[in-house]
Formats: C-alpha cells, structure tokens, sequence
C-alpha cells in the first residue's frame, strides 16, 4: 500500500459508537436526567459480560486471543511479518461503580475499529497490531489501581496480585478471575514488550472542551498516592459524653478531610487532594462512632511536591491524633510516581493531530492510565479527547461523536506510523 493510500484512511465512526453503545448496555445506569452511565467494576458479572462481547468481537475479527494469568486479554492482528513485536493499542472496560460509557471502553474498541478499518480496506502493517484490555484499571473494587497491567510489565508480582482482597465483599481477586471465567493459561508477566503502546482516552477534565481543542497530546500522568487511614476511639454515648471527654473519629475524619483540602491549597500548582471513601462504625445517629476508615487520594506531577503533600497529611494525622486521643493507622493503597511519555511518542501524536487537521493541546493527565505502566517497557504515549462538561466517574460522562472519530483517526494514523518496521 502507498503513503498516500495509508494517509487517507479513516475509522468508520458510527462503527465505533455502535459497539460503545453496546458495549455500555452491560452493567448500564441510567440516571434522572436522562444520563447514561455504567457500573462495571473489575471482576464482577457485569465485567465478565463485558469481556465476553468484546472478546467476541476480537474472535469474528480473526483476531488470536490470549487471556493470562492475572485476566489481562490480549488480541493480536496479523502483520506481514509476525516476528517482529507488536504495536499495541489498548486500555480498560472496568468502570467504577458511577461510572461512564467512555472511560477506558474507548481505547479498547478504538482498537478493535483500527484493526476493523486495515481489514476493510486490505491493509496490511508490517508488524502485527495488539489489542488489550487490561484487568482492574479502575482500582474502585481492588487496590492499586491499574493492576492488571501493572503486573504485566512486571511491576506487582502475580502471586501477590492475585491475594488483593476486594474493598466491597472481601473476595480475593484470584478467586473472582477465576468464578468468572477469566484465569487464563498465557503467562503474566508478558514474555516480550510490545514495540509501541498507544491509548486513546477522554480527558475526564474540563480543559480541551473549555479551550475547544480536539485532541490532547498527553505528555505525561501525574504521581498517584492513596492511603488508607483507620482511625480508632471509644465508642460512647453521643448524649451523656461532654464534649471535652470524648475520643471521636468522625471529628478527626472531618478535620483530615477539611485538612487536605487544605493542604492541596497550600502547595497549589497541581496538586489535588481528595477523601473518597468515609466508613463511620457504627455509622448510628446518637453513637460517638468507634472506627472510622476512609481515603484520602493525593496526586501531583512533581514527585517532590507529592511527597511534601504526604508528609504533610502523615503530620496532620500524627498533629489530630494526640489532640482527640484517637489512633490513626495508615495503609498505602497505591503509589505511582510520575510519569513522562516517550518524547518522540508524544510528538508522533502531535504531529498526527495536526495532519489530520485539528487543534492540539499539550498536557499531563491527571487521571491513572494502564499506558502509564506500558511506560516502563516501551514507548508510549496517549490521545486525548474533550469530555463534557470535564465530567468522568460520573455517569453523565460523554463525549461528542464527533471527537470520538476525531481521536480515533488520530490512533489509527499514529498506529500505522507505528507499524511500519
Ligand atoms: C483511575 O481512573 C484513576 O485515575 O483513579
Ligand atoms: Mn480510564
Ligand atoms: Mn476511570
């Protein structure tokens, strides 16, 4: 095929948005609003649903599936030459449980309409072209977040992945890859890393859209810290205990969570601070609670600046501890430094975009990717495209059709760059 054929080549949209549209049937929410979000999160029912149509998508493609161990599928497109390593494209199709129809669902099956489009049109890439859906991106229901292909580039050992006991039901992550189906015989970590990774992925901010930029050329993801803190006093009766005798949890969960919002607007720049999660026990009207477990999500593009933010959250529960009389015990839940895409890569996007005619923005995402574990093994880089009112974990994410064919012709042209041996 000539250059000029392969520049030419465009995904079929309205392809693409049919299979997201099924695709975000499983697991679906609908809100009052008319919203229409999904709730798929990692090894549950409605997750295996989703990896069962979308491995049969991969299949009547004529694509050679491979589940491995920790339930990461990858599906490869024949190229003229199959020694060679694969460029690989790929994300997630576990939500959290507010999820959209977007998050991660859009990388996967941009990659099935990219492997789509060269069939179509009888185009043949030197290298073979790799699908993957990575297992637990979200990290919602099982801690870290990106797991599955965390231990795909080698980075969490199997066995240890396999033990993360889910935040909800306590089930065992190996136990639940295997009740649905998903323990597979292909090893993880991979043999061989990929030669390129490539992700398409909606912002899940509000910046592109308020700019009215098309694609963002992702330069890098910001550093990830979650802890868990358990916090510990005496239970008592919320009527007959003085104020100045109590032990309180729920007074020290609400000053750490006024505490990093603090903090994050001392540091100021990039860093956000978040409490998710907050469990009261005995979660009663009139009881001075016993436990309190709650999150608290840190995040920074500057390693020495999270840090400070750590060191900081680590003082102020050290600082509200001794002042309440309660104990306060922190678990780390994930901790990813930052991390800055191959610079070659992210001028390859750039350079795409704008060929293809739209406005790009250079930027860090704020949010975890699988292709910030891809990183570590090969040259990566990511696409973004505007999202809605910057809303994502919400089940009113959406983004426009229009962008979706826009970053998804970006991929396709990015991969065939990519492609050629
Ligand atoms: C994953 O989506 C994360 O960034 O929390
Ligand atoms: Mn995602
Ligand atoms: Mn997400």
């Amino acid at each position: 095929m000539s250059r000029a054929t392969a520049d030419s080549l465009r995904v079929d949209a309205s392809r693409l948005w049919a299979r997201l549209e099924a695709l975000g049937e499983i697991g679906a929410v609908h809100g009052p609003n008319g919203e229409r979000g999904c709730a798929r999160l990692a090894l549950t029912d409605a997750d295996r649903d989703g990896r069962d149509l979308v491995v049969r998508w991969m299949t009547d493609l004529g694509m050679a599936v491979s589940i491995d161990a920790v339930g990461n599928v990858v599906a490869v497109h024949a190229g003229a030459n199959d020694e060679l390593a694969p460029v690989m494209v790929g994300s997630h199709i576990d939500t959290v449980r507010t999820g959209g129809r977007f998050d991660g669902n859009l990388g996967v099956l941009a990659g099935l309409e990219v492997v789509e489009t060269l069939i179509t049109a009888g185009v043949v890439t030197d290298r073979p072209v790799a699908v993957a859906v990575f297992t637990d991106e979200e990290g919602a229901r099982f801690q870290p977040d990106m797991l599955g292909s965390l231990v795909y580039v080698g980075g969490m050992a199997l066995e240890d992945a396999l033990d993360v006991r889910a935040a909800d039901d306590g089930a065992r992550l190996g136990d639940e890859l295997v009740r649905i189906g998903y323990a597979g015989p292909t090893p993880c970590p991979a043999a061989g890393a990929p030669h390129r990774y490539l992700e398409l992925h909606i912002e899940q901010g509000p910046v592109l859209e308020d700019e009215g930029v098309a694609i963002g050329v992702v330069t890098g993801v910001q550093g990830i810290s979650w802890t868990e803190l358990t916090i510990t006093g005496q239970s008592a009766h919320a009527g007959t205990t003085p104020m100045r005798l109590r032990h309180d949890p729920g007074f020290v969960a609400a000053s750490i969570t006024a505490g990093v919002r603090r903090i994050a607007a001392e540091l100021g720049g990039t860093q956000v601070a978040t409490v998710g999660r907050c469990e009261f026990s005995p979660n009663l009207v009139n009881v001075i609670p016993a436990t309190v477990t709650m999150t608290v999500d840190l995040r920074n593009t500057d390693e020495a600046i999270l840090q400070d933010a750590e060191g900081r959250l680590a003082h102020l529960c050290a600082t509200l501890a001794a002042a309440e009389g309660v104990a306060v015990a922190q678990r780390t839940l994930a901790r990813f430094e930052p991390v800055a895409f191959d610079p070659a890569m992210v001028d390859l996007v750039e350079a795409t975009a704008t060929a293809l005619g739209h406005r790009t923005r250079r930027m860090p995402s704020g949010a975890g990717h699988d292709a910030q574990m891809l990183a570590r093994v090969c040259p990566t880089a990511m696409i973004f495209v505007p999202s809605v009112n910057g809303l994502s974990h919400n089940i009113a994410e959406h983004t426009e059709p229009e962008h979706i064919a826009a970053g998804a012709d970006v991929l396709l042209q990015a991969v065939l760059a990519c492609a050629s041996a």
